[in-house]
Formats: C-alpha cells, structure tokens, sequence
C-alpha cells in the first residue's frame, strides 16, 4: 500500500523491539507527556490477544475495516480495529494524530489505548466495551426494552457531555462527522461513550474517503450542507446529534421503509406530531414508563438540532445548558432539514447559510475539507469555509 514510510519511525519501533518499550521513549514522547510504550502495540502481541484476528473474535465491520476483541496476558480486554483503507499519510502523521487521540479522555468518549503500525495495515486498540453499541439493543424490538426511560435520557446526555467535551474542551476541537446509533458504546452500566471520535483526524479527507460515507457521515445523520457543499462545522454534530437524540426517543432508525409513507422518516414524522402538539406520541410505545416531561423536552431539542439554518441549531454548550438548567426555555424549532429524505428537498441555499454563518455570534469551529486532495485544513475557530467534498458523492 501506498504508507509513506519515515525511516525514523521505523528506526524508533526497532528500537522498540530491540530494548524493550520504555527505552525508545524519546525527547519528543517525554515532552507530551506520553511514552512511547504506552502508544505502541506489538503486532505480535494483538495476533496473539485476537487469535489471529478470527471471525470468532470479530465484533463487527464498519467502513474502515473489521474490529475484533482481544484479550491481552494481563487479562485486559481490548477491541482492535483494523484500518484497511489505503492511507497516503506517513506513519509519523499517524503516530502525531494518535498521540493527539490519546490525551483526548473523557468518561463519555471510549478510550484509545494506543495504536500497531507494523505491517500493511495500521490498527487502533481501544478499550473493550461489553454492551456494543446503541444500535443492537435500541432497534431490537426484544432488547430495546431493557433500555428504560431513565438508561435512554442518560444516555441522550452523556452523548451530548462527550460531544461537548470534543467541540470546546479537548487538546484540539474535534468535529466528529459520523455520530450515529453504532458509535455509541455502552459500558457494563449501559453509559455511553462515543466511539471513533479520532478517524476524522487520522484520515482527513482522501478520495477514497469521499466515497464512503464512513468518514464523511451516514447518511440519515448528515446535516443538508455538508451532505450538499461539505460545509463542516461543530454543528455538523449537532444536526447528527439531533437525529440519534430522536432516535433513542422513539426506538426506530431515521428511516424505516417498512412504515407507512407518513411515518418512514423520522425527522419529517416529528416535525408533523410537534406541528399537531403530539409530540409524546413518538415515544417508543416498548417503554413501560417514561418521563413525559423529559421527553418532550429530548424531542424538542432533538429538533432543534436537526434545524435547515446552521444559526438557529444550538451548539454543544446551549444544549448541555438545556439539559441542566430547570429554568431554561427552550426556543421554538422550526421545520428541519429534511434534505434527502424520501425524495423531499428542502434545503438551506449557499447563501442563507453564509449569512448565518456570518451573522451567527456562537459560531465556532468551521473546518474546510479539500475534496480532491488529502487533507483537512483546520481553521480558526471562527472561521468559516467552503469545501468541495460533495464532488466526492
Ligand atoms: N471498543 C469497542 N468495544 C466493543 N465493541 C466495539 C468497539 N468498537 C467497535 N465495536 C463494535 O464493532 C462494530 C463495528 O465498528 P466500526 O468499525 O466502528 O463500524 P460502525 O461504527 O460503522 O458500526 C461497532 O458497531 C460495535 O458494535
Ligand atoms: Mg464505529
């Protein structure tokens, strides 16, 4: 594969190998605070944990390749995902990207534990959570009832306390692009932690990339302008936000073609109940109980996330705001973007959203992705740009 291989990397993980882990923690790793044994997993040794990465262990697959559980000597467990995209970043930026990933911590975001660059393929190594992901116990009509009112509301905002934590509060912000049901793990308490927070960082806008909507959003989860013009920006989560928030709520996925016309997309189906004041009817009807007043306050901040106009969604703080404070009134949503669903087009044009942008004084954390070459360009926090990723699709 086409990896460009820095020759003092590789001299590094020989040193590595050749006097043990520690030893070959240099200047730099001593500066971050972050040694190199810490970052590094022996190719060797994640075989070994994994049995040989055996579909017996494999957890899943997602768009950058398979995941499989591991479990480490010291009884550690761990889930290791094997990157298999064709990566023309140098080993060196990955490493610089990782050791980024790794002083990322959060109790919401699912703990990186270090990275394997030796062979073809380079890998992650994560925490190991024992619940998967939101999506196998929300869409599954027999499971989703062990998801009581309370796991849903906590889960709905510890999603928004991790996103929070990414936007303002990391080393460097973090747009995410790809918050959906799947990358919301749960731990052995049922406590969400976002998962694959760093990819957009590792894998910054390749062609390849653009092709997938791994790295560049799901669809369903994708806000109209980035879907339309690749505008990123943090509130390109927040419109992802928006829909995992009514998903949780109601129980389906933003989709459902087995549902009458009506009712197969979500974000149409809530704006049409909150347009009739029936909003509580969207509440997954397998909740024994629930908190309607809560509810109803989830629906209308999901809507509001997932509002056409950039401006008029929240950012992460107003929204962790809105979830703290009893006496914060929420403003009124309007329609949302329902740009590519079901055929419906109703977008937010180039120039409305410039204004926003603009005139928009809590607008923060633009970034331009460069469609066409490899690489993201982070701007100034508030900035805003334009990008081409859409001649991707
Ligand atoms: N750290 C982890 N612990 C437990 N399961 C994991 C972990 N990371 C990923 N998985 C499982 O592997 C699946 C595939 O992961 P991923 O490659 O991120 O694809 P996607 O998020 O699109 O499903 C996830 O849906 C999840 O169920
Ligand atoms: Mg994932």
């Amino acid at each position: 594969m086409g990896c460009c291989i820095c020759s003092g990397f590789w001299a590094c993980l020989d040193k590595l190998k050749a006097g043990g882990r520690s030893a070959a923690a240099g200047a730099d790793d001593a500066e971050d605070g972050i040694e190199s044994f810490d970052l590094f997993f022996d190719l060797n040794a994640l075989q070994i944990a994994t049995s040989f990465f055996s579909d017996l262990n494999k957890l899943g697959h997602g768009g950058f390749g398979p995941v499989y559980k591991g479990l480490m000597p010291n009884g550690q467990e761990i889930a290791v995902k094997k990157l298999s995209v064709d990566s023309r970043q140098g080993a060196r930026e990955f490493t610089n990207e990782v050791k980024l990933l790794l002083r990322v911590q959060h109790k919401n975001l699912v703990m990186l534990l270090g990275c394997c660059v030796e062979g073809p393929e380079k890998m992650l190594v994560y925490e190991y959570l024992p619940n998967k992901s939101l999506d196998y116990i929300l869409f599954n009509k027999q499971k989703s009832g062990s998801l009581d009112w309370t796991t849903r509301f906590r889960v709905i905002m510890g999603v928004a306390r991790g996103l929070l934590y990414l936007h303002e509060e990391a080393p460097e912000r973090i747009i995410h692009r790809d918050i959906k049901a799947s990358n919301i793990l749960l731990d052995e308490k049922l406590n969400p932690k976002i998962s694959d927070f760093g990819l957009a960082r590792l894998f910054p806008g390749e062609d390849t990339h653009l092709n997938t909507f791994r790295i560049s959003g799901t669809h369903g989860y994708m806000a109209p302008e980035y879907a339309m013009h690749g505008y990123l920006s943090v509130k390109t989560d927040v419109f992802s936000y928006g829909v995992l928030v009514l998903e949780i709520v109601s129980g389906r996925k933003n989709h459902d073609g087995q549902l009458e016309r009506e009712k197969a997309d979500l974000l149409s189906y809530t704006w049409m109940l909150h347009q009739r004041g029936k909003v509580l009817d969207l509440v997954d009807p397998t909740l024994a109980r629930c908190n309607p007043d809560e509810a109803a306050m989830c629906i209308q901040i999901g809507l509001l996330c997932c509002q056409a106009s950039v401006a008029e969604r929240p950012d992460m703080n107003s929204i962790h705001l809105m979830f703290s404070s009893d006496s914060f009134t929420l403003p009124r949503p309007g329609k949302p973007g329902l740009q590519g669903r079901g055929g419906r087009w109703t977008t937010t044009s180039t120039s409305a959203f410039t204004n926003n942008t603009n005139a928009s004084s809590g607008y923060t954390g633009a970034t331009k992705a460069s469609g066409g070459s490899s690489f993201v360009e982070e701007y100034s926090r508030n900035s805003m740009s334009h990008s081409s990723m859409d001649e991707g699709r």
